[in-house]
């Protein structure tokens, strides 16, 4: 998901979160690290603004913080064992400091329950994802001793009325969450058991949320969502529904100056009317992530992706068609159940045929309880999906080095994000089609858009220098 070509965020990396100016006064602070999709750090600072409102202040020292939080994602078994591991450093913290709580939220939560709990006594609390509003009284019950939980899903619950707390940001780009769950069941995906039904987050909310991100000199919001393009939003007085495209508009019409991407789109759900409002917009990033899963059909039928090769090839015509050059990047997962050596030439030639700017690779983990875990064998083994994956990485290697070698010489407009990391004198910031640019610094300052030529590149950044 969002892995955004925008700003996905792989599950392996941990993100410590805080703002440690929030509530610095306050005697009780918490400390929350975020593991998974953008979507579940977004879900961070919407936890971050619950429990400021019941006194707690947010501390980026774990061994300042009286509760330590741990937002988890089931994706991979890989994902879930790095935040065991973590939990056992926390269970040791414990020992140290009596009076520390410890709390699981996110989809492990979700998928584990009271098992944190009762077998493993890793934790003290553990919180699904519709259930934030409750932490308040979950932690006050966890102080009185008692083991807490509360993993109900909702069909209602997106948190549309409350303010996130942005933490970890750089100050310039933002996410917005627009809707949450998902109705797709992909065989082998956990996030619909993990994150419920589908339901759209109220407009109106979403639109007050940008506005306030700009009123703050945000610069870039990503809408975000496990699947955009089926947002649909009706009001309570009957008025017309609100779908993604015309969302889309609206988050665009709020400011010229402020960049607008979205993330994930299902090839199946991304509709004209979207596409034209891109085109439309030139404040809408020309960039689409548009996770293919496999090139074999036989393999995305199994997958229950619902569609075949061709049907997304074509799609991607579409697009490119609509808006000419616009940036691609996808999702492809290697080794899935029954794949042959001829399904994996399959995938191999869509690469190549799409010629993707980026694409997050992985092998396939089966997941319990799954469409896919229930229904197919796990039948590949580790090697070859191993192999498998080496290749299809590269593959893409070379498609991202022509990508990039097309950029030599152009000219892009560029959202400065903040200093490069390797050196202070540099800057560091996005194009359009979200590629991460290097530059001298210059006279310019964070959230300017700056004009750069690009001058040489490195397998992941573009170098450049600004021009007027
Ligand atoms: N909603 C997004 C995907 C969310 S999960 C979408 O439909 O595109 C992000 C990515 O993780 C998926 O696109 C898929 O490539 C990968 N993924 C999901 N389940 C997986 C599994 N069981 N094993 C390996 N990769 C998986
Ligand atoms: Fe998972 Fe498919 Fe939903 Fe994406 S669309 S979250 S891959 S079930
Ligand atoms: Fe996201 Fe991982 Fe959950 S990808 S929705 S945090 S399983």
């Amino acid at each position: 998901m969002l892995e955004l070509a925008t700003k996905v965020i792989d599950e392996s990396k941990q993100g410590t979160a805080l703002d440690s100016a929030i509530n610095a006064t306050s005697s009780k602070k918490f400390y929350i690290e975020s593991y998974g999709c953008a979507m579940n750090f977004n879900d961070s600072e919407i936890v971050a603004s619950i429990l400021h409102e019941s006194g707690y202040g947010a501390t980026t020292d774990m061994y300042e913080a009286s509760l330590v939080l741990v937002n988890t994602c089931s994706i991979r078994e890989k994902a879930e064992q790095t935040i065991r591991h973590r939990l056992m450093h926390f269970k040791g913290l414990k020992k140290k400091k009596s009076n520390l709580l410890v709390g699981v939220l996110g989809c492990m939560a979700e998928r584990l329950k009271d098992k944190l709990l009762e077998e493993e006594k890793l934790v003290d609390l553990v919180v699904g994802p519709d259930a934030y509003r409750t932490l308040p009284v979950l932690i006050a019950e966890a102080e009185g001793g008692q083991k807490s939980v509360n993993v109900l899903l909702s069909r209602e619950e997106t948190y549309a009325d409350i303010s996130p707390i942005r933490l970890d940001g750089n100050g310039v780009s933002s996410f917005v969450s627009i809707m949450r769950g998902c109705n797709n069941m992909c065989s082998f995906c956990v996030v619909p058991f993990t994150r419920g039904r589908e339901r759209s987050r109220d407009a109106k909310s979403i639109l007050q949320e940008t506005k306030d991100l700009i009123s703050q000199g945000y610069k870039e919001v990503t809408l975000l969502g496990q699947n955009v393009d089926s947002y649909r939003w009706e009001d309570d007085q009957g008025g017309e529904s609100v779908t993604f495209a015309n969302l889309l508009e609206s988050v665009a019409l709020l400011d010229n100056k402020l960049r607008v991407r979205f993330s994930t789109s299902h090839p199946k759900d991304i509709t004209d009317d979207v596409l034209h409002v891109m085109a439309k917009y030139p404040n809408i990033c020309k960039n689409i992530h548009l996770p293919i899963q496999s090139g074999s059909t036989s393999v995305l039928q199994r997958m229950n992706r619902t569609y075949t090769k061709e049907w997304y090839l074509h799609k991607v015509a579409r697009i490119l068609e609509i808006l000419p050059g616009c940036g691609l990047s996808t999702d492809i997962i290697s080794g899935f159940c029954g794949e042959t050596d001829e399904d994996q030439q399959e995938t191999l030639d869509v690469l190549k045929k799409c010629s993707f700017d980026f694409a997050y690779m992985y092998s396939y983990s089966e997941r319990p309880g799954t469409l896919a875990a229930r229904r197919y064998e796990d039948d590949i083994p580790e090697v070859i999906k191993s192999k498998r994956l080496s290749e299809i990485i590269e593959v893409q290697r070379e498609n991202s080095r022509l990508s990039n070698l097309k950029d030599l010489g152009m000219t892009y407009e560029v959202l400065v994000e903040g200093p490069s990391k390797k050196n202070a004198d540099e800057f560091c910031g996005r194009t359009d089609k979200n590629k991460m640019v290097v530059f001298p610094k210059m006279n310019c300052v964070k959230g300017d858009y700056v004009n750069v030529e690009i001058y040489e590149c490195t397998s992941g950044t573009l170098l450049g220098k600004i021009v007027a």
